[in-house]
């Protein structure tokens, strides 16, 4: 589909974000209200995960014009993991040009669960969706550098300037989701039999465990998010990360696949683009406003977090930021919070 439309002017959303000190009473009340929520399981595929806190919650929202309001455990370090898809996405769309990677990769929803090997046979070897496993593996392999150490330096150091501060691997969980991975090797292998990626299928693995093990907090995918919402620019370092159309190109992905099998329903209730990961991230962008950050390791059947998927559906409403709304969002007026649709 060629819509030739990239030289018109797009607008943002419309309505504003209300005061800081309303942000803050609105995240407090998102917390409050979904701590004590107990469904989900932590996700334990990836061994060392299976150790980690269930009570652990953080939420932060963070404004285009660098304002950040967390509550909880905003500031609790956790592996990024499927959340880094959407920042290497915009990296080599950067790098490599909107049309390329979408021949490579595609645009799509799978219909089918992130690390599905059918989804990539069903489809002759093309991958579809660059935030599912096979899609994600195949982006990392169009990272710039000669060699996978120049990849991983490149994917580092391009994902810190999103998140505004400098991000570190955790070795433990890289090391041990590596010896854990046959499964994305076998993807990978899959997509090289394809003719779909042209590097080393297992260094490409390895490029992107590393990248999914990266320590980011709930503020961290917050900043993250909000250089997205702010035409590619970091609110809190003010520099320019990606230009504005690869902004609009990953938000657009996110839109419809960010939350694999669930991301209809999502769009439905919630109406943002959003990535979620395993290790119980979400991040959520409001294009033109912020994005907000929430970190709570129990998952539903997805692999979405639980607790994280009602705060920012609370969030959304409250603080007016659905995309498909067409009137003005006034906060003063919004709609009472008893009449919201919980997200099963
Ligand atoms: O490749 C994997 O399976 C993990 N490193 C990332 C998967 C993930 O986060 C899926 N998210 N909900």
């Amino acid at each position: 589909m060629d819509l030739d439309v990239t030289d018109v002017e797009q607008q943002v959303s419309t309505g504003v974000l209300p005061g800081a000190s309303r942000i803050d009473e609105l995240v407090d009340d998102a917390h409050a209200r979904y701590r004590d929520l107990e469904d989900g399981r932590v996700a334990d595929y990836i061994p060392v995960l299976a150790g980690v806190d269930p009570r652990l919650f953080g939420l932060c929202v963070a404004e285009v014009g660098g304002g950040l309001h967390g509550a909880g455990d905003a500031g609790v370090e956790f592996s990024v993991q499927s959340i880094s898809k959407a920042f290497v996405y915009a990296l080599v769309c950067e790098a490599a040009g909107h049309e390329g990677v979408r021949d490579r990769v595609g645009v799509n929803n799978t219909g089918l669960p992130f690390n599905s090997v059918m989804a990539v046979e069903l489809n002759d070897g093309h991958p579809m969706n660059p935030m599912v496993n096979a899609g994600a593996i195949a982006t990392t392999a169009l990272v710039p550098g000669t060699t996978p150490a120049e990849q991983w330096e490149n994917v580092r150091t391009g994902l810190s300037r999103f998140a505004g501060r400098q991000l570190e691997l955790d070795g433990e969980v890289y090391r041990s989701e590596s010896e854990t991975n046959a499964r994305n090797k076998a993807i990978a292998r899959l997509l090289q039999s394809y003719g779909r990626i042209d590097v080393d299928p297992l260094d490409a693995v390895d490029v992107y465990t590393r990248q999914c093990a990266l320590r980011v907090s709930a503020q961290d995918l917050a900043v993250m998010g909000a250089t997205l919402a702010d035409g590619g620019v970091n609110p809190l370092t003010g520099e320019r990360v990606v230009s504005a159309q690869v902004c609009r190109d990953t938000l657009a992905v996110l839109a419809s696949t960010g939350m694999y099998e669930r991301s209809g329903e999502w769009l439905f209730e919630i109406g943002l683009p959003a990535k979620s990961g395993v290790a119980g991230g979400i991040v959520a962008v409001a294009p033109g406003k912020g994005a907000i950050g929430t970190f709570s390791p129990p998952l539903d059947p997805a692999g979405n977090s639980v607790r994280g998927q009602r705060a920012v559906a609370h969030l959304s409403r409250s603080l007016g930021l659905n995309v498909f709304a067409s009137s003005v969002h006034v906060p003063e007026r919004a709609e009472p919070l008893e009449r919201q649709v919980p997200l099963a």
